[in-house]
Parts: structure tokens; sequence; C-alpha cells
């Protein structure tokens, strides 16, 4: 392994960039030449890459974002764009790849790997935390931190007005965020992906909550909830049956993906970053990195992305206990 080349994939997410740096400097340890693309699978396609040194990297800590950039990128899907991009890092004398980024980048990683007997490796980043292998993803907490204070705000101008705010929070297939920030901004219900809330106990719960004397409330929505409504039609159809509940919207959107990365973002992706590298060195290829109970851990890309993630739904029934 003479030259390692580093990639970040997908939507971005806070800590990237803490990664970026522990890879670059990773590399710079162990004598290693270290090559960065930009913008994903679509830079390394276009062959756009760019030599990176120890200095490339300084005052990006805690800068959000990702100074590689990154995309969603649809060539990469067919074989004759993974073939451009195998040939263009053969070009390049790259003898390994770290791809940091979600499930879909995890997938053309993968292929990378299988059609081209490439050496990969992955380092979860994205907000969802929804990849097998590692109970965090990189930017998984501090957008829970994001989410917390934005909805701390709105909470302030619910109470001013007695109003019934419905949250959007982002997870199109995974419930983390609404479930862990709901528990934390102290919601009357939280809807998620994994768990299907009838309408009609949801109703029931405004009716109790209003019962028990309480004049604002929140209600924390993922994107991909299994009302099959999206967040306004299900605030119209909630006042439709309360009319005493004067309903509000707030969909936090891409907010929730940038912003500097919180301590344990900055650890997390340092501790990524470094042993992704000498994942690569010591020969160890098609894995993701990870950690579980502070300790980092390996699982095959194929199982992080086909293994099911498990919600700790224990924390459905405690927020039941505090939304009296
Ligand atoms: O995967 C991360 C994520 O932020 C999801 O939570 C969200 O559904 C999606 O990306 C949004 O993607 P885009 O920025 O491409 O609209």
């Amino acid at each position: 392994m003479k030259t390692i080349a580093v990639l970040t994939s997908g939507g971005d997410s806070p800590g990237m960039n803490t990664a970026l740096r522990a890879v670059v400097r990773s590399c710079a340890h162990y004598n290693l030449k270290c090559i960065g693309v930009i913008r994903g699978f679509s830079g390394l396609i276009e062959n756009n890459l760019k030599v990176l040194n120890t200095r490339s990297v300084r005052g990006i800590i805690n800068r959000g974002g990702t100074f590689l950039y990154s995309a969603r990128c649809d060539e990469f899907r067919t074989i004759e764009g993974r073939k451009q991009a195998y040939n263009n890092l053969k070009a390049a004398n790259v003898d390994g790849l770290i791809i940091i980024g979600g499930d879909g980048s995890f997938t053309g990683a993968l292929k990378l790997e299988q059609e081209f007997n490439f050496p990969v490796v992955g380092i979860p980043g994205t907000i969802d935390n929804d990849l097998f292998g590692t109970s965090h993803t990189l930017g998984y907490d501090t957008a829970l931190n994001t989410v917390m204070e934005a909805i701390d705000k709105i909470r302030d101008t619910a109470i001013s007005h007695h109003r019934l705010f419905l949250v959007e929070v982002m997870g199109a297939d995974a419930g983390y965020i609404a479930l862990n920030s709901g528990l934390a901004i102290g919601a009357q219900e939280i809807l998620i992906p994994e768990v299907n809330m009838s309408f009609d106990k949801l109703i029931n719960s405004l009716k109790n909550s209003k019962k028990a004397g309480k004049t604002s409330s929140i209600i924390v929505v993922a994107e991909g909830d299994k009302t099959g409504k999206n967040v306004f039609e299900l605030a119209s159809q909630i006042e439709e049956k309360l009319p005493k509940y004067e309903t509000r919207v707030s969909v936090l959107g891409h907010i929730q993906r940038g912003g500097s990365p919180s301590c344990f973002d900055r650890v997390l992706g340092t501790q990524f970053g470094v042993n992704a590298v000498e994942s690569l060195i010591e020969g160890n290829y098609g894995l993701m990195v990870g950690v579980n109970n502070g300790k980092i851990i390996f699982t095959p890309l194929s199982k992080a992305l086909k293994g099911k993630t498990k919600i700790n739904k224990e924390l459905l029934r405690i927020s039941q206990i505090m939304n009296k």
C-alpha cells in the first residue's frame, strides 16, 4: 500500500472533515501518498483528483460539510461509470480507497471491490445512523443536538401561543433522529418509520393531553413516518378532528446536515480515519469501520448494508410515560 485515495459521498454529515483530516494525517504518519477525490464518485469518474498533505487539512477539524465536496452520482450505478473510475484509480497508482458516506455510497464501494477486486474501506458518515455494524454514524450526534436546540426554540413560541407544533426531522427510512431528539425535547408523540402509530391513537393522545391541562405540545415526525401522510396533511387532519388545536408545521430540513461537529463526532471521526487507513495497510479490505460500546470494530461492507439496525423501541415506551 503506497497510495490511498479518499472521498466523501452522498448526503454530507458533520464530522466528515474531521475524518478526512485523520485519513490524510495518518497517511503522512505511515509515509503513504494521499489523494483526495473531489465530489465523490463523480470526481472519480471525471478524474478530479488532488494530492493532499498534512497542511491541506489544517483548520478543518471543526468545520461542517466536506472540503472535498460530495455528490449523489447516478453514473456510478452503471458498470461503464465504475470501469472509468477504476481506470482512473489505476492510472493514479492508487492502491486503496476510503469512502466516507452512507448506504448508497457503500453499495457503490462494494461493487468496485467485487467487480475489480479493488481494496476499499468505508467510514460511516450519515446523520441517519442507519448502518448495521456501528452504534453511531459520523454526524448523527451533531444532528441530534442541532434538532434538539431548534425544537427548544420552537417550544418557546409554542408555549407563548398555546399551539401544537408538528416538527418534521430527517430520516426517510430511519427514525433515530426523531426518536432520540423527541425524547430529549419532551415530545407529546414521536412518529417514526419503524413503528406504525395509528392516526386514532395520535388523536387520543392529543385529547388526553388537553384534558390533562397541557396548552402546547410538540409532535416530532420523521420524514418517512408510517402515517403515509405528509406532515402538512397530518396537521390539517388533526385540526379537522380537534378544532381546538391551533397547529403549526416546522420542517427542519437541511439545517440538520450542517454545522460544526460535536465533540463526540470529532473524536469518532478521528478514530474512524486512523483505523480506516490502518486497516488498508494491514490488508483488511471490503470492511466498514464502526464503533460499539466505545470500541472500534469492523464489519464486512455487505453485512453493513444488508444487516438490520434495530431501533430502541424502549425509548418510545419511556416517552409514553413522560408525555402525561
Ligand atoms: O441520508 C441523509 C439524508 O439527510 C436523509 O435523512 C434525507 O432523507 C436525505 O439525505 C436528503 O437528501 P438530499 O439532500 O439529497 O435531498
